[in-house]
């Protein structure tokens, strides 16, 4: 059992050895109540979730698969300024602990270069368009080797120990790093707006100045991405200079 500094929101960290998802058990101690902070992290999960119904590769002892139960008191519609809140502060956290220059590309994947090395999937609860409770779940793939996730490292993955030329992180550093980094930064958001944190987003990020493209069922479409509006969606300017806001889904770095 590893152990992780406890953060100001008072230390509610559950440590798992396996587990179908941290997501999953951290929904269950939020709708049974659990204060905000509450946080369960494993060292392997068998059903690690993704983004867009993936699934998460979370081998044994090799990354941080962490859920986070924070209680805003927001409308429902504050969802993804949370979301890009908490690709900041895990964003600050990696690049403090373990030295690797990641950026993040929207809304919240962290990459070094172009390989994703953390994913972070926030989910929303609510009541009467008031949010009853945001689960942040976290992965960062900090110790697998290639030999770990062939699958995953083909081309478009990668973790912290590559990054470092095969010099591992120490996880329980970096966890509570994350911790400490989404207590103060979300407490920050809560007092000053998404205003500052969207600047913060803005100069960790790799996708701004990026031509990117987005694929809906409606068709493709390709532009220049040129900052975030005022929800956090993704602005997009096409060939004609049309600007184009992007709430949700992903996006492709082209
Ligand atoms: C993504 O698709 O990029 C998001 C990945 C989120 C993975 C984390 S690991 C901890 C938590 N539990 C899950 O099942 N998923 C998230």
């Amino acid at each position: 059992q590893q152990e992780a500094s406890a953060s100001r929101w008072g230390g509610h960290v559950h440590m798992l050895t396996t587990v179908g998802s941290t997501q999953e058990e951290a929904k269950r101690l939020a709708e049974n109540g659990a204060p905000e902070g509450t946080t369960v992290i494993a060292e392997e999960q068998t059903g690690g979730r993704g983004r867009q119904g993936r699934k998460w590769h979370s081998p044994f002892g090799k990354g941080i698969w962490m859920s986070v139960v924070l209680r805003p008191s927001l409308p429902l519609l504050s969802t993804p300024q949370l979301t890009l809140m908490a690709g900041v502060a895990v964003c600050r956290a990696i690049r403090r602990v373990s030295g690797v220059d990641v950026g993040i590309k929207w809304p919240n994947d962290l990459l070094a270069g172009d390989r994703k090395i953390c994913g972070i999937l926030l989910e929303s609860s609510c009541y009467e368009n008031e949010l009853a409770y945001c689960i942040a779940g976290i992965g960062i793939s900090v110790n697998l080797a290639e030999e770990d996730y062939p699958d995953f490292l083909n081309g478009v993955g990668t973790s912290l120990l590559i990054e470092r030329g095969g010099a591992s992180v120490d996880r329980s550093v970096l966890a509570g790093a994350v911790l400490t980094e989404l207590d103060s930064l979300y407490a920050f958001y809560l007092e000053h707006g998404f205003s500052p944190v969207a600047r913060l987003w803005e100069a960790m990020s790799v996708t701004l100045g990026r031509q990117v493209a987005r694929n809906t069922p409606q068709g493709r479409m390709e532009g220049l991405a040129t900052g975030l509006d005022d929800n956090g969606g993704l602005l997009l300017m096409d060939r004609s200079g049309q600007i184009h806001s992007v709430s949700s889904g992903e996006i492709e770095l082209i």
